[in-house]
């Protein structure tokens, strides 16, 4: 069976033949692979920065955003038959038996940092032909979304960022009624960083909930991420055109800000006008460099003075891969052009090398399996 890996020993990225896995268990599923979104992670482990491989194994299958078709089932499996379309989440629990968010399925928030994750750390990723995964970690997906299903994977950062920024929020125990069904973000002003597919994907969210969004971004309209961001009822502002504090002065109280930049010095120069009670959510996961100027007595000032929180967002837990299903769904709905086009192509596996050595292009692509 066909797949693509790295082989970080030769710091080689390679066509690997891989063998085709076998159930081994009741409540396992054996899947067909349809399609794997590339992203920034798979990109990085071809650099070498990171990305183990199994135990025992000299290779490490990449991918990690995938959608599937069910071919195979255990003995115990309920509610998933061949044919059904399955999303598989990401992260594995650690094995230390006092970790109690991974012995409650939340290794998202796993306390010793000895987690796996598929295509990432010490687990094969998904760009292959098949793989056997456990029923608990594959979300069900309806057939409709068979186009956008591959985008479930990076949405559910954004769901777990809201899911934890509305916990926090629940401190404002004036707003958010949401009793008039416009959602819980109306009235509200979020500003998304970064019009990538996770600040893109982000701000599809915040509108669904509500919010007036505002995407900040580097590149100057016109380009085809701004015209994305406005067909859903965003405004696009360019970094280069407008400094923060103008953005501040467009937008009025900065009420939430989604980070999906991935660059220190942008993210916490925005941190700056973050508004009173506001809540900064980051997603993004820099490389380490040396250290960057912040004007620290300024953000502490705010901070405090301000009620302001900060979150971070590692995906994911069940819950928020089940959100992204339906949210998807929403999307479709309201913008099927739009979160049609964050797709921007659909490749074979021959493509794979220059989508994940070669110039990033666009905003979302897929390698297509079967
Ligand atoms: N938390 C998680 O679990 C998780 C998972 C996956 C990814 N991530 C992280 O999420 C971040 C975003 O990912 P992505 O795939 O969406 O990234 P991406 O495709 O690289 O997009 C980044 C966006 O930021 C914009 N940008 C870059 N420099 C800027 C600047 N100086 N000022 C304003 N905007 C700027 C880019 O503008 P242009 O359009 O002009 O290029 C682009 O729109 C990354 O750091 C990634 O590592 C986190
Ligand atoms: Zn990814
Ligand atoms: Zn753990």
């Amino acid at each position: 069976m066909k797949g693509v890996g790295v082989v970080p020993t030769r710091r080689e990225l390679a066509l690997i033949d891989h063998p085709e896995p076998v159930l081994a268990g009741d409540y396992q599923i054996k899947v067909k692979t349809l399609e794997v979104g590339v992203c920034g992670t798979d990109r990085e482990i071809c650099t070498f920065a990171y990305g183990r491989p199994p135990a025992g194994d000299e290779y490490l299958l990449l991918g990690h955003e995938c959608l599937g078709e069910v071919v195979e089932t255990g003995a115990k499996v309920s509610g998933l038959k061949a044919g059904d379309l399955v999303v598989p989440s990401v992260r594995r629990p650690c094995p230390e038996p006092t970790c109690r968010p991974c012995r409650e399925g939340r290794q998202d928030f796993c306390r010793t940092w000895d987690f796996t994750e598929r295509g990432i750390n010490q687990r094969h990723g998904f760009m292959t032909e098949y793989f056997v995964e456990e029923q608990s970690y594959l979300t069900p997906v309806p057939a409709s979304l068979r186009e956008l299903a591959v985008m479930a994977e990076p949405l559910t950062i954004a769901e777990k960022g809201m899911t934890q920024a509305w916990q926090v929020q629940k401190r404002l125990t004036w707003e958010h009624p949401n009793t008039d069904g416009l959602g819980r973000g109306h009235g509200l002003n979020a500003v998304v960083l970064g019009a990538g597919p996770i600040g893109l994907l982000g701000a599809m969210k915040l509108r669904l909930e509500g919010f007036k969004v505002f995407v900040y971004s580097r590149s100057p309209k016109p380009n085809f991420k701004a015209d994305i961001a406005e067909s859903i009822g965003a405004k696009y502002i360019s970094s280069k055109e407008v400094t923060p504090e103008q953005l501040a002065q467009k937008v009025g109280n900065i009420d939430l800000v989604y980070e999906a930049v991935g660059e220190g010095h942008v993210s916490f120069d925005l941190m700056r006008v973050l508004g009173i009670n506001g809540i900064y959510i980051f997603t993004g996961i820099p490389a380490e460099k040396g250290p960057i100027p912040v004007f620290a007595d300024n953000l502490m000032r705010n901070i405090t003075l301000k009620n302001q929180a900060i979150v971070g967002t590692v995906n994911a837990s069940p819950d928020s891969f089940a959100e992204a299903i339906h949210d998807l769904g929403e999307f479709q709905k309201r913008w099927p052009n739009a979160v049609k086009a964050l797709i921007t192509g659909r490749h074979t596996i021959d493509a794979h090398r220059e989508l994940l050595t070669g110039r990033a292009t666009g905003i979302k692509n897929v390698i297509r399996f079967g």
